[in-house]
């Protein structure tokens, strides 16, 4: 199976995907699609000779690239921090085939403009005692689609937006890659 990464910063968890994978014969990353000049994703990419493409607003508005995924044989679509909404072109091109991770336990922090430390303040501001990581699928909405996997950490008193995300980013990486390879082996 072809993976294609769609992510907008450092690309830690598309890291841990890749890396998963290395030695998988089920699957491998073979796309990166990013939108932002510099991330460090795209250095990710470059280091592990993957093909990847800066994506331009105006075409990805259009089809969110799904003519170029499936011209590239791409299997299966995994948001890894990508902050563009999915447009339904996307969407309809690969059903049930694009996941997404949210830095917190849907449906509660979900939503335009909620991610990265701004989830974590949210989370901290309204006391919440735990937080988490929700894998879903993913539909024309922000942080929406049907939930395939969550997994909880405590919010400590003492917790602050960066302790959190901390404990947030162990989670993803501990499970997101795995969670993927049960989707893609289904
Ligand atoms: C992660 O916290 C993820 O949950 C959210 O964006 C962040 C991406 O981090 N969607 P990275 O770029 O994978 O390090």
């Amino acid at each position: 199976k072809k993976l294609a990464i769609f992510a907008s910063g450092a690309g830690s968890n598309a890291q841990k995907i890749i890396d998963y994978f290395k030695n998988s014969s089920t699957a491998a990353v073979t796309l990166i699609l990013c939108n932002k000049p510099g991330a460090g994703v795209l250095s990710i990419a470059e280091r592990e000779g993957i093909e990847h493409v800066l994506i331009e607003k105006a075409q990805y508005k259009i089809d969110g690239y799904a003519s170029f995924l499936k011209e590239k044989g791409i299997d299966f679509v995994i948001l890894a921090g990508f902050l563009w909404k999915i447009p339904q072109a996307l969407i309809d091109a690969y059903p049930n085939r694009i996941v997404n991770i949210h830095p917190a336990l849907l449906p509660k922090y979900g939503g335009k403009g909620m991610y990265g430390v701004h989830v974590h303040e949210a989370v901290i501001k309204n006391k919440e005692k735990e937080s988490g990581i929700t894998i879903h699928y993913v539909d024309e909405h922000y942080d929406h689609g049907d939930v395939i996997f969550q997994a909880k950490c405590t919010v400590a008193p003492d917790d602050t937006p960066e302790t959190l995300a901390q404990k947030i980013h162990q989670l993803e990486h501990a499970h997101f890659p795995r969670v993927i390879e049960s989707l893609i082996t289904k």
